[in-house]
């Protein structure tokens, strides 16, 4: 008798998608980031941008460190709390902002972070100074922004070449720094980087080293020396 073909048996359910908005939390080196999907997941790999900076906390000014487009708040934190800085952190995104301030208050950091949620350029006061410079912005081109169908749109589109708002970022710091301080920036590739020297070198900004990383890159930018300017 001919095998009668059956009907395929069921397979064990599968797991529900979080519904929109639920509450997560990601391992984000010794941090317990908390975070929904309303803004960017944190990736692991950038913990090395939160370390770099930690390093370079030891070695710059006595000083904050400003974190722009701070999304959670997890490379602020991580480079912050760990070298005993204050921290201010910038989004426009008030969903993000408040992930940071609970990211924060998680950290017992709740007095020596603050959250500012704004667009960059409104974020500081004319002031203000930072030994170190963390940011984060969107860097995907618009048009390759299809290929991140999980992330939220405004988290990742850095615009055409996908440096509208790193440029915003560079102009931000080179405003903010303490001699002697440090920016960090995170970008999608070097080419990326290379697009934006002419940027950096009318900002007063040289860039000291990039760091190359599976999925993106960081680039370490100083106050450039002034000509003829002797530091005595
Ligand atoms: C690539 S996400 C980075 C978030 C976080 N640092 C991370 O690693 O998950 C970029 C963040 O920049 C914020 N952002 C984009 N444009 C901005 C602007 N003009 N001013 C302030 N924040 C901005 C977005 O809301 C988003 O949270």
């Amino acid at each position: 008798m001919d095998a009668q073909p059956t009907a395929p048996l069921p397979g064990p359910p599968r797991p529900a998608a979080p519904r929109p908005g639920a509450p997560r939390s990601t391992e984000f080196g010794p941090l317990r980031i908390g975070w929904d999907d309303r803004v960017l997941e944190p990736r692991p790999w950038t913990t090395a941008q939160a370390e770099w900076g930690a390093a370079l906390l030891t070695a710059g000014p006595r000083g904050d460190v400003l974190e722009l487009c701070a999304g959670a708040g997890q490379i602020g934190l991580l480079t912050a709390l760990g070298a005993g800085r204050a921290l201010v952190m910038v989004d426009a995104d008030p969903v993000a902002c408040a992930w940071a301030r609970t990211n924060a208050a998680a950290r017992g950091g709740d007095g020596r972070v603050e959250v500012r949620c704004s667009p960059l350029e409104e974020a500081l006061t004319p002031r203000e100074r930072f030994a170190l410079v963390q940011a984060d912005p969107p860097w995907v081109p618009s048009d390759l922004t299809g290929q991140h169908p999980r992330d939220p749109l405004r988290a990742i589109d850095g615009g055409p070449a996908g440096l509208d708002v790193a440029v915003v970022c560079l102009q931000v710091a080179a405003g903010a720094l303490l001699p002697g301080g440090s920016v960090l920036l995170q970008l999608g590739t070097e080419a990326q980087v290379d697009a934006l020297g002419p940027d950096a070198a009318r900002l007063g900004l040289a860039l000291q080293e990039v760091r190359t990383f599976p999925r993106g890159v960081v680039a370490h930018y100083r106050p450039a020396a002034v000509p003829g300017a002797s530091g005595a």
